[in-house]
């Protein structure tokens, strides 16, 4: 897709804000949690009843939990992808080092640690077969995603900011429902992870309200044309040992939208919420485009929710070569 020069223009000016964004919302990494905190130290003593007490803790979960579970891990563990895909960003300066640049390689570090602390703890579960996830991580990585961005950074930010506010909801109810089955531990990690999400999400909004104030039409048409193209999710190329590309991400959807982790009702709520904070409604200095992009934006999420009221969740049937104890 062409993109109008300002897009270059904008990406300059808004440089000196990104430090700003980087100072309120991204951690001090010598303080910064990270996955060891939340896992047994194989240097102590009890270190493997710590594991088997682990293992008992996740007993409870049910044959869609694992399910999620894996998939969010997968997905985490995709990262090389986002972080490419990122830093081909137009504005994005990588070998001058400017802060776009400086913010992916902070926000890609933060982000390492969840698919970091995720797999480390399936392992430990030893529920998972490690082998086939990996097999589905190796093709994630490599199958890479299609999510209608291209290198336009207004676009790239309304799906990021979108995903992280989508992450942040997931993590954190698979966090709730692992409380409820009185995983302790899980819960935690999954608490924690939701809060990175929710600090990116914050700072990826950021960014799309600070461009509004200068270049609002055509942030309006970026955010209208994702919103058509509809916000796919990046793992939707999802696939297992032997199956057709994006074959297991449908199943993966179907156990969240079954576990009630991640449903249609939740994409509209989040679109509200990005209606909501970019203050969509009152935006003024649009032309007539811009303004019909505003009105299609606003009626999305009603006409979304007749849609989301309206689908039917497939039944359980489906069995993942990612889930099971060793036979
Ligand atoms: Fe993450
Ligand atoms: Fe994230």
């Amino acid at each position: 897709m062409s993109l109008p020069g300002t897009r270059l223009e904008v990406m300059h000016y808004l440089e000196d804000f990104v430090q700003e964004v980087m100072d309120k919302y991204l951690k001090d990494v010598d303080t910064n949690w990270q996955p060891s905190d939340l896992l047994p130290d194989a240097r102590d003593e009890d270190f493997l009843d710590k594991v088997k007490a682990l293992q008992e803790s996740v007993k409870d979960l049910s044959y869609d939990y694992w399910a999620v579970l894996i998939g969010d891990t997968i997905t985490e563990e995709a990262l090389p992808t986002y972080e490419s895909w990122l830093a081909g960003m137009k504005g994005v300066d990588n070998e001058g080092r400017n802060t776009w640049s400086q913010w992916i390689r902070s926000w890609t570090a933060e982000e390492n640690r969840h698919g970091d602390l995720l797999n480390k703890f399936l392992y430990l579960s030893g529920r998972v077969n490690m082998r086939e996830m990996e097999v589905s991580t190796q093709y994630l990585i490599a199958d890479g995603f299609d999510i209608g961005t291209g290198a336009d950074p207004y676009r790239n930010f309304v799906y990021t900011s979108f995903q992280e506010l989508a992450t942040n909801l997931s993590h954190g109810r698979v966090g709730a429902l692992a409380k409820k089955a009185d995983s302790n531990d899980l819960s935690k990690i999954c608490g924690i992870i939701a809060g990175d999400e929710m600090r990116h999400a914050r700072a990826y909004m950021a960014f799309v309200s600070k461009i509004f104030e200068v270049d609002p039409n055509e942030m309006m048409l970026a955010f209208e044309d994702m919103m058509k193209k509809k916000i796919v999710m990046p793992a939707h190329f999802l696939r297992e040992t032997g199956s057709p590309i994006g074959k297991t991400f449908e199943h993966f959807s179907d156990s969240a939208q079954r576990l009630g982790v991640y449903t249609a009702q939740d994409y509209v709520q989040i679109l509200n919420r990005l209606v909501k904070e970019w203050k969509i409604a009152d935006m003024s200095g649009l032309d007539d485009r811009g303004e019909k992009a505003r009105d299609y934006l606003m009626a999305l999420p009603d006409r979304l929710k007749r849609i989301s009221d309206r689908m039917k969740i497939p039944q359980l049937e489906y069995e993942f070569s990612w889930i099971g104890l060793r036979q």
